[in-house]
């Protein structure tokens, strides 16, 4: 029977982390409270490294018509390509803080944003590092975003 392994690292907190993937996630945190998300009071940010140095963040925006919300990731994605156009994002931090419950968990990228994230790979034939952490607790390293979705559609059929 084939089988997918996902691996990845867990550290117990940012202080475990190198110091750019701890500069990066203090990034997205700094970047919480910009969110707009009035409706779920679940904000999402995060920061992302490109290829030349550069860190551009950005977070989720919600709208009263629900399906609109834009989530982090990509809202992170476009601020990078505007930016720097043509230039890969080679590492993304993504926090998150409920106001409902102390998240001592990360949470993991929604499905639409993996299939984001593994585009914009593929795009630049770069891995993205992941670096996930919730209001407190461990923080989870992808090496690749793509390692979060086995399967996904790929452009390549098209
Ligand atoms: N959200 C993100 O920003 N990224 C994800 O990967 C999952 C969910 C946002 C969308 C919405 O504003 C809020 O989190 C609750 O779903």
């Amino acid at each position: 029977m084939p089988t997918h392994n996902i691996s990845y690292a867990s550290f117990p907190g940012p202080e475990d982390l190198s110091p750019q993937d701890r500069d990066l996630l203090a990034t997205a945190k700094k970047a919480l409270p910009h969110s707009y998300s009035p409706y779920s009071n679940f904000q999402v940010a995060a920061a992302a490294r490109l290829a030349d140095g550069t860190v551009v963040t950005g977070w989720n925006t919600e709208n009263a018509a629900y399906p609109m919300c834009i989530c982090a990731e990509p809202a992170t994605l476009a601020a990078a390509a505007s930016q720097r156009p043509g230039m890969a994002v080679v590492a993304m931090a993504i926090t998150v803080k409920s106001a409902g419950q102390v998240l001592d968990q990360p949470a993991s990228p929604c499905g639409s944003c993996r299939q984001q994230l593994h585009e914009h790979e593929a795009r630049f034939d770069q891995p993205m590092r992941l670096i996930l952490r919730g209001e407190e607790g461990p923080v989870f390293v992808f090496d690749r975003a793509g390692d979060l979705l086995p399967f996904g559609f790929s452009g390549k059929l098209l």
